[in-house]
């Protein structure tokens, strides 16, 4: 049996049986969520009938009974992106019907979430992307050195690192993305933008990478993976170097600064310098 400190090709093995079981839960939750929604919107749906002769048409009641699931997910502590998506699972599955829809066209809906939110249901981490205004303010951060090697990991659709190679012409930047289309979409962005001598993208795991390479990571995770990744950069990382992450803290490791940027979502960019 493995004890709990024990750490395999990286990984520490209890954090890892931690977020498999967090991920576990939150599916669970989910489920247990649409369950109750259905019971909800159905049952009240029942009841207007019976008791007051109003007949609630049926997106009515799929949508009721998305919001219901929404907010009881809410209430049992779901990430942010759960509501939406809870909200949207009955009533694509209503039009779906609604429609008669072949059944090839699920599996290729099913195949296209797969694609781009590969890290969803895996790592706990969906793919959502930096703004512009973020964009500006971690070019403000970096440190102002010739040839700096910035990796953005898990780098989506490749906007940050494409926006970075803009500002700053003799560096290298690279990305490393495991969910493939992302993967394929950014690889073709690159391409397109002639960059890509200075811009070079990774089909992998960042945990498999080797964090010394870099002079700055930068990431726009989820709450799951950071502790990992911030005792992976802390571990790997050369003095001198730093680490921002995009909105999620590390619990037990404050940041070294914290920048706020002046967007929507009032973003917070959080610096560790190793
Ligand atoms: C929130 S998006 C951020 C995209 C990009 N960095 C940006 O800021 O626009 C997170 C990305 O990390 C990727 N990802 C999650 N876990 C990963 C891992 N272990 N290795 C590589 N990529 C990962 C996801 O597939 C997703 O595309």
């Amino acid at each position: 049996m493995m004890s709990d400190g024990r750490t395999v090709f990286g990984i520490h093995m209890q954090q890892a049986r931690d977020s498999r079981r967090g991920r576990v839960r939150t599916l669970a939750i989910v489920a247990a969520c649409q369950v109750a929604g259905a019971v909800i919107a159905f049952g009240c749906a029942i009841l207007l009938s019976k008791a007051a002769d109003i007949t609630i048409p049926p997106p009515g009641v799929l949508l009721a009974w998305g919001l219901a699931a929404s907010a009881i997910g809410v209430r049992a502590g779901l990430a942010r992106w759960w509501p939406v998506l809870q909200t949207c699972f009955p009533l694509a599955a209503g039009i779906g019907i609604w429609l008669q829809l072949p059944a090839w066209t699920y599996l290729t809906a099913f195949g296209l979430l797969l694609a781009t939110q590969w890290n969803a249901a895996r790592g706990g981490v969906p793919l959502f992307l930096t703004n512009r205004r973020t964009h500006e303010a971690i070019k403000e951060i970096l440190p102002d050195r010739r040839d700096i090697v910035v990796a953005d990991i898990g780098s989506g659709l490749a906007g940050t690192l494409l926006s970075l190679a803009d500002a700053i012409s003799d560096g290298q930047f690279i990305g490393i993305e495991t969910a493939p289309l992302p993967f394929v979409l950014s690889w073709l962005r690159v391409l397109a933008s002639g960059r890509s001598r200075r811009v070079r993208l990774i089909f992998g795991d960042y945990r498999h990478q080797d964090f010394s390479a870099f002079d700055v990571i930068y990431c726009f995770l989820s709450p799951v993976p950071m502790s990992e990744a911030h005792a992976k950069a802390s571990r790997e990382m050369r003095p001198g170097t730093i680490l921002i992450s995009n909105s999620f803290t590390v619990p037990g490791h404050p940041a070294d600064a914290i920048v706020s940027v002046s967007d929507r979502r009032g973003t917070q960019l959080h610096v560790w310098r190793f």
